[in-house]
């Protein structure tokens, strides 16, 4: 089938297929995940964080309130954050157009080496995967934008200008985050902050084509992203789905809010107080799904280990090894998408 073999045996993107009947078996998931589709509910609460009431005279609820968030559910939408309806509206528009580009304009940035700066691919880690995804997806880095801003699409024309003010105030929403974030551990507002070094920041444009056999495959398998924390714009297409409690929920519409998720570092960072939501995305036979997360992460160098003061109220116990991150990535690009790269640094594993 034209979507996985080029001569070099790498897979080619499935948005540019237009008329796919059935998939590749290489994308048919297992049977046991095949039944976890089946048994999905719509969540029946999403916390919420209001910006506002962090930046007032209420900060010492709205904390309390973040604390739960973190701590019973590992994510929250976040309203009143600052970024302008107009330009979340512009940021989705420019990725959609992006991936209507006819191919020759697009595939000189298809690569699947992480090391890249800018790359367009598909799948998670296409040529390490027995199953595959079925996604393609657009990543780069944003921060310093003028150290990257180079490396991005030049087309659509408007790409540049538009990126990098959204990954600007995106930027502004996420150390607030991260402040009121140390603070609901008890932590200096700025330890987290300084805890990831020269902090990096990149985005990803997550498309999921429509796909003609959706009880057979995935969007993006369960996972917890390697990051910090992740900012995600969803358009209305629904597709996200989170495990709580070993049960899958379909994440609601968030009608002009952001979807925040832990990720692995701040797991270790928290000792464990805070844990990495496992989440994964579905796909639907008849609507193209846009997401564009933005990925908070350490710097490479950056060494991540449990706070001490949160090491010191857990009776001494730090539940991870130091690590740096660039160890940690290693090790999570090193197989296919999956839950459970923190288990290779937890205590009793170096033991
Ligand atoms: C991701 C991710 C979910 C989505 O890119 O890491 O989990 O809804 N995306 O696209
Ligand atoms: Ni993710």
């Amino acid at each position: 089938m034209e979507t996985l073999d080029s001569p070099s045996g790498v897979q080619k993107l499935i948005s540019s297929d237009k008329n796919i009947l059935t998939v590749h078996p290489k994308y048919l998931i297992s049977d046991e995940e095949q039944q976890s589709l089946k048994q999905v509910t719509i969540l029946p609460y999403v916390p919420t964080i209001d910006l506002q009431e962090l930046d007032g005279a209420s900060r010492p609820q709205a904390i309390e309130k973040l604390n739960r968030a973190c701590k019973e559910h590992g994510f929250f939408e976040v309203v009143n954050h600052g970024v302008s309806e107009h330009l979340m509206e512009s940021m989705l528009e420019v990725a959609k157009e992006f991936f209507q580009m006819p191919e020759e304009d697009k595939m000189h940035l298809y690569s699947n080496d992480f090391r890249k700066r800018t790359f367009l691919s598909t799948s998670f880690n296409a040529t390490k995967e027995d199953v595959l995804h079925w996604r393609d997806y657009l990543r780069h880095p944003c921060h310093p934008l003028e150290d990257h801003m180079e490396s991005w699409p030049s087309k659509p024309p408007s790409y540049r200008e538009i990126t990098g003010k959204y990954a600007t105030k995106i930027r502004e929403l996420t150390l607030k985050l991260l402040e009121a974030i140390s603070e609901s551990l008890s932590l200096e507002k700025d330890h987290i902050a300084k805890a990831l070094g020269d902090q990096n920041q990149s985005m990803q444009i997550n498309v999921y084509p429509p796909c003609p056999q959706p009880d057979l495959t995935l969007g993006l398998g369960a996972h917890t992203d390697p990051n910090c924390l992740t900012i995600v714009q969803h358009d209305e297409v629904p597709g996200l789905q989170i495990m709580k409690d070993g049960s899958w929920f379909d994440v609601p519409s968030l009608d002009g809010a952001f979807f925040v998720n832990i990720g692995d570092q701040l797991q270790v960072i928290s000792n464990g107080e805070y844990r990495s939501l496992v989440h994964r995305a579905i796909t639907n036979s008849t609507k193209r799904r846009i997401s564009i997360p933005t990925f908070y992460t350490p710097s490479f160098d950056a060494e991540i280990k449990p706070a001490p003061l949160l090491v010191a109220r857990n009776d001494h116990v730090p539940l991870y090894v130091p690590f740096t991150y660039r160890q940690f990535l290693d090790h999570f690009y090193s197989r296919s998408l999956h839950t459970n790269t923190l288990q290779h640094f937890e205590v009793h594993a170096a033991n």
